[in-house]
């Protein structure tokens, strides 16, 4: 697969576009503590003492085929999970840190994963952090001694090597915690050209402090321009990893729109579920990516495939196009008539996406009217989405100043 890196028409990029929605994973021995992924650094936990909760780890019920059920369930077409976070444990065999799960619980977390991944056809993504609390050159090396980083360096690569090397296609590497050095602090020209050497066609994120092939918003829209790959990854409520004391959750309709409006600017959503210490997924979770997949079941045509449309957001929510073909997202209600302004193309149909009921419409210069929704929202608060036929590609009048 011929890959032109930090080109948005490059072929390797191309399942990712189409893509639109992902699974981000936290999870790791902090999971047991339930206080979010950072509690060692916060709390400042003795590295000896927070040693002891990673060795006494042991998540009896993780079960890898469910957690890909899941996501596919709710429409997640990849999946993105912490092979190791800040505190430095790795979810996955290494020879070169032996603080990781083969050598405490027998178990290689990353590669029950992967494969469950392979076997139900979902791409696989591992989170990788080049923070990493536990090992003392990354601290040295940090503060200015270049014989420990330079010692870092090659640990890093090393671990980023058997990460993809030993667990067959990785579709994605998710880069994070780099804020101390720059690139080239990095080695991540280096350390990429591996990657893809091992791993031809991986989509590889910007937080190796090089561009890659796609930006990173965090827990916020902003579409980068459009030449240039984005995706904003957030949490279902304030949390990355397991904080049993995080009550702030996200309605899915909140979730569903949130992914319209990334989707109608031409970006991703990687919505994160933190399981709980025993590998167990939040009931909140569960409920909610339940919801925005029986959503998904009715409406999976206006958000796959998709691509940056020329239409800007309108008083009913967003729009999304794909071909010839525009998708209005309905996330508020404005009664039985809709407006869009700036709409060019002419329209040939316009009907209801859940049930194929036809809607009647008027295009009257730059202004489209929807007719006979009702006054209310539907009473199934599902049917949300019109979509419309388009004679041509999808092309708006100029924006007003
Ligand atoms: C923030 C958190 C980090 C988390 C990341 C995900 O940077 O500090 O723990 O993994 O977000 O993007």
């Amino acid at each position: 697969m011929e890959t032109r890196v930090g080109d948005i028409t490059s072929p390797h990029l191309q399942w990712w576009l189409d893509a639109k929605f992902g699974m981000f994973i936290h999870w790791g021995a902090y999971s047991e503590l339930a206080r979010g992924e950072w509690v060692m650094n916060r709390e400042r936990w003795p590295i000896e003492e927070y040693e002891q909760v990673a060795r006494a780890w042991d998540p009896e019920r993780f079960e890898p085929r469910e957690w890909v059920r899941m996501a596919q369930d709710a429409g997640m077409r990849y999946l993105v999970c912490t092979s190791k976070h800040h505190d430095g444990f790795c979810l996955f065999d290494s020879e070169h840190n032996d603080y990781n799960t083969v050598a405490t619980i027998g178990r290689d977390l990353m590669a029950e994963l992967a494969e469950a991944c392979h076997e139900a056809g979902l791409k696989l993504g591992f989170y990788y952090s080049l923070k990493d609390w536990h090992h003392p050159d990354y601290e040295a090396g940090g503060r200015g001694d270049e014989t420990a980083h330079a010692r870092f360096i090659e640990y890093t690569q090393g671990l980023v090597r058997e990460l993809c090397t030993n667990y067959g296609d990785l579709a994605i590497l998710w880069y994070d915690g780099g804020g101390l050095h720059d690139g080239e602090g990095w080695h991540a020209d280096e350390m990429n050209a591996m990657v893809r050497e091992l791993q031809p066609g991986i989509v590889i994120n910007n937080r190796s402090r090089a561009p890659e092939d796609h930006d990173t918003p965090e827990q916020h829209i902003s579409a980068s321009p459009p030449d240039r790959a984005w995706e904003t990854c957030m949490t279902m409520n304030g949390s990355w990893g397991w904080h049993a004391g995080d009550s702030q959750w996200k309605s899915t309709g909140e979730l569903i729109a949130t992914l319209a409006r990334i989707n109608s600017l031409g970006g991703n959503l990687l919505l994160n579920v933190g399981p709980k210490g025993d590998g167990s997924f939040p009931p909140e979770s569960v409920i909610r990516l339940q919801e925005i997949g029986e959503w998904m079941d009715l409406h999976g045509e206006a958000i796959y495939g998709t691509r940056r449309g020329p239409f800007e957001w309108g008083c009913f929510g967003y729009t999304t196009v794909r071909h010839s073909f525009a998708y209005l997202h309905i996330t508020k209600w404005v009664g039985e008539e809709l407006c869009v302004g700036m709409m060019k193309s002419p329209v040939r149909s316009a009907s209801l996406l859940a049930t194929g009921e036809a809607l009647d419409f008027e295009q009257r210069e730059d202004r489209l009217f929807i007719r006979g929704l009702p006054p209310r929202a539907y009473a199934d608060p599902l049917a949300t989405v019109v979509k419309l036929e388009l004679d041509g590609e999808p092309e708006a009048y100029p924006r007003w100043l």
